[in-house]
């Protein structure tokens, strides 16, 4: 009996169970069994919390791109594996075959080669949305190298930080890349990036928007040039299951961006199981993933999980009101879509447009809906069910995290009823637990606790690139036994879940990930800035913002504040990029601050939220006195 394919919610049941009881027999026979192994595995897992360190699959050996194309080129390689959606809809529609991918990919890993990349090099990849950049991480991942995708709307800083932490060799970008009416110039963005960096030693270009870009002989190359060459055919590097297959930087509560290593084996049994049961794939369905391939959404849905699968999925470049709040609806018309896989943020801004954008189209394709990256709130779930599945098609509410690399918690479509706001049950092989402060689990219902998952899953992050200490200590140290999600949820009667939000300085503002630390860093460069501290609240689009309390140092020049606050939004624009500006900035005379000089964000955000009463213990501080201005010029 294979455990690839759940048939029903009584097996849901049984396959759970079978996880917890027998977890080796469980993920061993379902890895063995739908994939191709050069060798098979000879351990199912190893792991200790403690240390961190976990192993899926040992002695397995294998090529992710062999499970991903090569395997469907031999039975179906007309089949579609991409439709490219351009950012222009008079621009043609691009179908790739298996074969034309099979073709892309090869030609592409021949040009990294012919650059000098080998296996555990590192490639940073920050390029638009077009097939050049899914099939430029396929093409790392066939010969083994790592690839690190940089979402290309981070500031040249951003991107420096990552690409200098993780060492890439070789940085591919394109000359620019078209987002709604703009044109972004990526190639400027990373010459500023990698400006004195010694590790890079090439900057491969991609032509997108034919604009005239610098070019420095030594460095930079014309992809175009080295792939009109390069062979058609490369042979799979033979990668161990535990080799690394990506780096994907997401933000931590302090300090810098965490590299999260994803290795090759356990990442690709569970994003291709998760892809196949929360979405009940099938042969012939059209799955759109609107997230970009620069978050785990893309890498893990929109390009690993639909081609380990066969299935065909959508590549859309633009933005969803670009050129009219209809772009979305159009494409699912025109490619009779089935899936359709999105943020709230995306769904509350599509709402607040007229109606009729929406009601005009037919959308009768769809089968099942889903959403992802934060809790998604009643009325968007409504909206989202009434007018874009037509009530007709379930909504996947899926939990999970860059360092969970799959799913974890999601309803099974079809079989699984959901709950709006609810994200349902822990899929199989996902130990989900509650834990109060002290560490007890929780069996009540509707209380809330932090969100804890006591055995290990096979697509976990393995560390933190550089760093394995911070990842024992963010992940394993708060709860001793346990990996920490950051998250707090509750549980209803039947144990489904839902996710409330973060219990750290981790805000999710338009389904992006953002730490306050490197926005604050960026801020505190301002030489009036003394002091700053970001906290989140509640938007009606965004589903949460930025609210800055910064202090200053000086004022002598800076007495015009809106021009102060423009100058301070430009800086965080610069350093972090756009996405991290501030939308109410209060200029304070002091943070509030514990006597070892700790900034007290609970009450910052409480004040942010409207809860000035609820400040919690006022009696650690070491200035109350200045709560009480604070609150009264409130924004
Ligand atoms: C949040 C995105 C509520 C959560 C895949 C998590 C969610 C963080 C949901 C990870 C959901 C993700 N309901 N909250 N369905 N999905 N989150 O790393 O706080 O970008 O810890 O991965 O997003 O964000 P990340």
């Amino acid at each position: 009996m294979s455990y690839f394919k759940i048939a029903d919610l009584e097996q849901y049941f049984k396959h759970t169970k079978k996880a917890v009881r027998e977890p080796r027999k469980f993920w061993g026979k379902m890895a063995e069994e739908a994939f191709l192994w050069y060798q098979a595995p000879e351990r199912v897992f190893e792991f200790d919390f403690t240390n961190g360190d976990i192993k899926w699959f040992m002695g397995g050996k294998l090529n992710i791109t062999k499970n991903c194309i090569d395997r469907y080129v031999a039975r179906k390689g007309d089949k579609n594996a991409i439709i490219f959606e351009s950012n222009n809809p008079d621009e043609p529609t691009q179908f790739i075959s298996y074969n034309d991918l099979y073709q892309r990919v090869c030609k592409t890993a021949n040009v990294l080669k012919s650059l000098g990349i080998e296996k555990g090099d590192r490639v940073c990849l920050y390029l638009p949305m077009i097939p050049e950049l899914a099939i430029a991480m396929l093409a790392c991942a066939r010969i083994g190298a790592i690839h690190s995708v940089i979402f290309a709307g981070f500031s040249d800083a951003a991107a420096r930080r990552r690409i200098e932490d993780c060492g890439a060799k070789l940085v591919i970008t394109a000359d620019g890349g078209f987002r709604g009416d703009k044109t972004i110039k990526l190639k400027e963005v990373i010459d500023k990036a990698i400006n004195g960096l010694d590790c890079v030693e090439k900057v491969l270009v991609v032509k997108r928007t034919n604009q005239d870009i610098p070019f420095q002989a030594e460095k930079d190359v014309w992809f175009d040039e080295l792939y009109a060459n390069a062979s058609e055919e490369c042979n799979p590097e033979i990668m161990d299951a535990e080799d690394p297959l990506f780096i994907l930087y997401t933000s931590g509560s302090t300090g810098k961006p965490k590299g999260m290593v994803h290795t090759t084996g356990g990442y690709m049994v569970q994003t291709a199981y998760t892809f196949a049961n929360v979405f009940d794939y099938k042969e012939e369905d059209i799955f759109w993933c609107t997230a970009d391939l620069g978050w785990i959404t893309g890498h893990s849905y929109m390009l690993y999980g639909a081609l380990l699968n066969g299935a065909t999925t959508v590549i859309h470049e633009g933005i969803p009101t670009y050129p009219t709040p209809s772009r979305y609806w159009d494409i699912i018309d025109k490619h009779k879509v089935t899936h359709f896989y999105t943020a709230p943020t995306a769904i509350r801004s599509l709402m607040t447009n007229d109606y009729s954008y929406i009601t005009s189209h037919d959308l009768s394709s769809l089968r099942v809906l889903g959403s992802v990256g934060e809790p998604i709130n009643e009325e968007a779930w409504h909206w989202f069910n009434d007018f874009v599945g037509k009530k007709r098609c379930p909504i996947m509410d899926t939990w999970w995290q860059t360092e969970t690399g799959a799913i974890l918690i999601a309803p099974l479509a079809f079989k699984t009823p959901t709950k709006p706001t609810y994200a349902t049950l822990p899929l199989p092989g996902t130990q989900a637990v509650l834990l109060d402060e002290h560490g007890e689990e929780i069996e009540d219902f509707q209380q809330m606790g932090n969100l804890c998952i006591k055995h290990p899953w096979p697509s976990m992050a393995r560390t933190i690139w550089g760093d394995h200490k911070r990842y024992v200590e963010t992940y394993f140290s708060t709860f001793p036994g346990y990996y920490f999600t950051g998250d707090n949820a509750l549980r209803d009667e039947v144990g489904y879940y839902r996710i409330v939000g973060r219990t750290d300085d981790v805000i999710i503002v338009s389904g992006h990930n953002l730490g306050t630390a490197p926005i604050e860093d960026a801020i505190n460069q301002h030489p009036a800035v003394a002091e700053s501290a970001i906290v989140g609240y509640p938007h009606e689009i965004k589903g949460n913002t930025m609210y800055g309390f910064i202090s200053l140092k000086v004022e002598g020049n800076y007495r015009d504040r809106d021009n102060l606050k423009k100058e301070i939004n430009q800086l965080i624009a610069d350093h972090y990029g756009p996405i991290g500006k501030l939308d109410k900035i209060q200029f304070v005379d002091d943070l509030p601050k514990t006597r070892s000089g700790k900034i007290l964000r609970r009450m910052l955000r409480a004040i942010a939220n409207n809860q000035e009463n609820n400040l919690g213990d006022t009696s650690t501080m070491i200035n109350p006195e200045i709560l009480k201005k604070i609150i009264e010029e409130k924004l």
